[in-house]
């Protein structure tokens, strides 16, 4: 999942419909992800998009969602439970599990006693864990102060990588982190330099990579977009440079590329 030759990651979310229903522009998840494949380091879904809207035959690694049981029509998106067995996730051959974890709400032990028992059972079976630090609807609480509690507490509890947003003073957050860390995007900003930015800032201040969805999906241009944080991920392109091949890539899109069998 994290590329060894520059120990970055650009992993592609698409894992919103567990909770979010038909996300627009994830509405039908075939179509979104099957352009944006050949650019991903990793694909996020749940077993239910992998088994029916990812072909077999593309080799990126998958990181499986695996907790839920909330959806948007709830006002506590924090009830969360496993919802996906380790054995499942096994049979999918899927690389790595993420659950999300709610610390500071209602079910902050629910869901941190839930990641202790999968980190227990990816032990068990050699997967690697992903600690998403959600912050559901109380995106007040998008801070350095908070996420940096989140991810240490992840961390403790024995997780391979930490999923979060970028905040300011995002290097906190990294420092007190013992394990890597992505970012997510949230949701889309009003224009690419703002995406660009964010990832830009995020890999200076110690980030691996993104797991990044409706930023990438929801533009118009996703495959000019997802290349564009390729070039800073793996290349570190400025923002300027990221916006050129932003615009270069927006001029030669769509180009359907096939599975290649390794
Ligand atoms: C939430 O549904 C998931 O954890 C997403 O994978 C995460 O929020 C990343 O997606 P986005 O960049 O759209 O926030």
């Amino acid at each position: 999942m994290i590329k060894p030759a520059t120990g970055r990651s650009v992993m592609l979310a698409c894992d919103h419909g567990y909770f979010m229903g038909p996300t627009h522009r994830l509405e039908n998840p075939r179509k979104t992800i099957e352009p944006l494949l050949p650019y991903a380091d990793t694909l996020a879904v749940t077993r239910g998009v992998l088994r029916s809207s990812v072909d077999p035959k593309w080799d990126t690694p998958i990181l499986l969602r695996v907790s839920g049981g909330a959806s948007i029509l709830k006002d506590d998106l924090s009830d969360e439970e496993i919802t996906t067995s380790m054995k499942d996730a096994v049979r999918l051959n899927v690389s790595a599990v993420a659950l999300s974890v709610f610390v500071g709400t209602q079910h902050e032990k629910q869901s941190l006693v839930n990641l202790s028992r999968l980190v227990d059972e990816g032990e068990e079976y050699g997967m690697p864990v992903m600690a998403i630090t959600a912050v559901g609807k109380e995106l007040e609480k998008r801070d350095a102060k908070y996420l940096a509690l989140a991810c240490r507490v992840s961390a403790e509890i024995g997780v391979q990588i930490v999923k979060t947003y970028y905040c300011e003073n995002f290097s906190k957050v990294v420092n007190g982190t013992p394990v890597p860390l992505v970012v997510a995007g949230g949701p889309k900003l009003n224009t690419v330099d703002d995406v660009l930015n964010l990832v830009y800032n995020a890999i200076q201040d110690g980030a691996v990579g993104v797991d990044m969805g409706r930023n990438i999906w929801q533009n118009d241009h996703p495959v000019a977009m997802i290349n564009a944080i390729r070039s800073i991920v793996h290349e570190d392109a400025t923002v300027k440079e990221a916006l050129q091949v932003f615009s270069d890539n927006m001029i030669t899109e769509p180009k359907k590329v096939e599975p290649q069998i390794h």
